[in-house]
Formats: C-alpha cells, sequence, structure tokens
C-alpha cells in the first residue's frame, strides 16, 4: 500500500512575482483554496493520511494552513462563516503533516532526496501542487495506485502535448503494455528537450509512484538540465531495468505554475461550482 504522499514545495515561484514573493506559490488560492489543499484532497481520495512537505524559507505559511487558527476560530465560532472551515478541519483531524526544509535549490531530484528523512524505505506518492487535477472518477493518483499495485513498480502519469512543448516537461518514450489500462514501460525519457531531440509527446505531468530505492539512484544522480538534479534521470536509471511504468491518466490537469494555466483551472472550477449550485 501507498500511504505516504511527498510534496515538493520549495521553489521560489518567480512566474508569479510579486505575488509569491511574500507568499509561497503553493498557497496561491484557485477560488478560496490554496493549491496545496486541492493536492492534499488528491492524496487522501487515494486512501493517504500522511503527507511529507518539503519546504524552504518563507514558506511558513504552509505549515500554518495546515494546522488550529484558535483566533480565527473563536472568532467565527457558531456563525454561519465557520462552515467556510469544515474541509480544512477534516484535513488536519484526518492526517499528519511533517516537514522538512530544502537548503538549497538544487532541483526536483534533489527536492525529493530531501524527503527521505520523512519517508523512510518505503513506496511513497509525489504530488506537485502546481498541476492542479480534476477528475470526474477516481483522483488521478488513486488511478495511479491501481496501476502500481499491477507493475509494482514506479509509475509516472503522463498526457499527450503539442510537440513545440516538449521543452516545458520531461519526455517519455515506452511500449504500449496494456492499452485496457494505457499503461507503457518506459524505454527512455529526457527532461525538456528541444523538439528535435524529443523522444515522443508524451509528458510527464507532476504525480509520481516512487519505489525507495530511487533515493539511492539520487545519491549519486549529477546535475543534469539546468545545472539541476532532475528526477527525470534519476527515474531513467530505473527505467532501464524496465522498472518505470507511464499512464495515461484519466481527468484534466492544469499547470498552475503559468499564469494562463491559473486562469484557466479558476474558470474551470468556478463554472464548476456554478453548474453545482
Ligand atoms: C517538473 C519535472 C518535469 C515534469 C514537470 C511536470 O518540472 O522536472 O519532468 O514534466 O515537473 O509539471 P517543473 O515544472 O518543476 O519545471
Amino acid at each position: 500500500m501507498i500511504q505516504k504522499c511527498l510534496f515538493p514545495a520549495a521553489g521560489y515561484g518567480t512566474r508569479f512575482l510579486p505575488a509569491t514573493k511574500a507568499t509561497p506559490k503553493e498557497m496561491l488560492p484557485i477560488l478560496t483554496k490554496p493549491l496545496i489543499q486541492y493536492g492534499v484532497e488528491e492524496a487522501v481520495d487515494a486512501g493517504i493520511h500522511t503527507m511529507a512537505i518539503v519546504t524552504g524559507r518563507g514558506k511558513r505559511a504552509i505549515e500554518d494552513h495546515f494546522d488550529i487558527s484558535y483566533e480565527l476560530e473563536h472568532q467565527i465560532k457558531g456563525g454561519e462563516k465557520e462552515n467556510l472551515l469544515k474541509e480544512i478541519r477534516s484535513l488536519i483531524s484526518g492526517c499528519t503533516f511533517s516537514y522538512t526544509r530544502q537548503v538549497e535549490m538544487k532541483g526536483l531530484g534533489d527536492a525529493i532526496l530531501t524527503g527521505e528523512t520523512l519517508i523512510g524505505k518505503e513506496p511513497f506518492a509525489v504530488l506537485l501542487a502546481d498541476d492542479l487535477c480534476s477528475h470526474e472518477g477516481d483522483s488521478v493518483l488513486k488511478q495511479m495506485i491501481e496501476v502500481y499495485e499491477k507493475y509494482q513498480c514506479s509509475i509516472v502519469a503522463i498526457e499527450e502535448i503539442e510537440s513545440h512543448e516538449t521543452h516545458k516537461y520531461g519526455i517519455v518514450a515506452g511500449n504500449l503494455v496494456d492499452e485496457t489500462d494505457d499503461t507503457y514501460r518506459v524505454t527512455d525519457m529526457i527532461e525538456k528537450p528541444d523538439p528535435k531531440n524529443a523522444p515522443s509527446t508524451m509528458a510527464i505531468i507532476g504525480r509520481y509512484i516512487l519505489t525507495p530505492d530511487i533515493f539511492d539512484i539520487l545519491r549519486k544522480t549529477t546535475p543534469g538540465k539546468g545545472g539541476e538534479i532532475q528526477i527525470t534521470d534519476a527515474l531513467l536509471e530505473q527505467a532501464k531495468q524496465g522498472k518505470v511504468i507511464a499512464y495515461k491518466f484519466k481527468g484534466k490537469r492544469f499547470d498552475c505554475g503559468s499564469i494562463d494555466g491559473f486562469v484557466a483551472a479558476t474558470n474551470y472550477f468556478y463554472t464548476n461550482i456554478k453548474k453545482e449550485k
């Protein structure tokens, strides 16, 4: 079983400056909920209740968000606004949150390795909160856990992108294993290639299930694209042994690390809420 979800949340969010000057990018809201809360809710939907968050300097608002605010609770107690805290309260009481800091920004691979102390020696999920996913049936993470249970190796969620966008993602190549569940055995993966070097247009989105041997591989992984330690490079080592499955998830993803994606997510969630009312 996958019991823990790691949230790399140390990045600066420079694309959203000045909003992210004093506010963590993971705390930017889509409607009334911060991005990281959507992520935690997705993990809970997948049956995970242990959240491991890799933060950095200036990220304390995340810890405060997943904690009781006595003054505020006292102030709104008994009034109709109390209801607005219902969802976050149930996350706080139903989950544990632990934190560790990435001291230097050395890439996603380094952030995941920093989280080893919170994960230990078990398979775990990784969720990048700025990839916001919506779903009609099971959440993306829940779908991935089912795939993990079948293949018992690392799993990456993928989607088809336009060929001019390959420089924004880890791109995988693989052989179809099972078309009924849209799974591919990964044979190659490259972090943010130019379109002419991209092995396909299948892009990794911010959802991973990783087996714990990834930590030893990450320790040996040298800086790659952008001079950073890339999870894509570490996963390639597992892929060479046939131990990475790419899964075309069912659902919709918004890149909330970009302004276009953020606005699209806001409109989408707003329209859905209107429909529900
Ligand atoms: C990271 C990964 C990349 C992946 C992407 C998904 O990049 O390095 O392989 O495709 O997340 O969002 P980032 O968006 O953090 O630059």
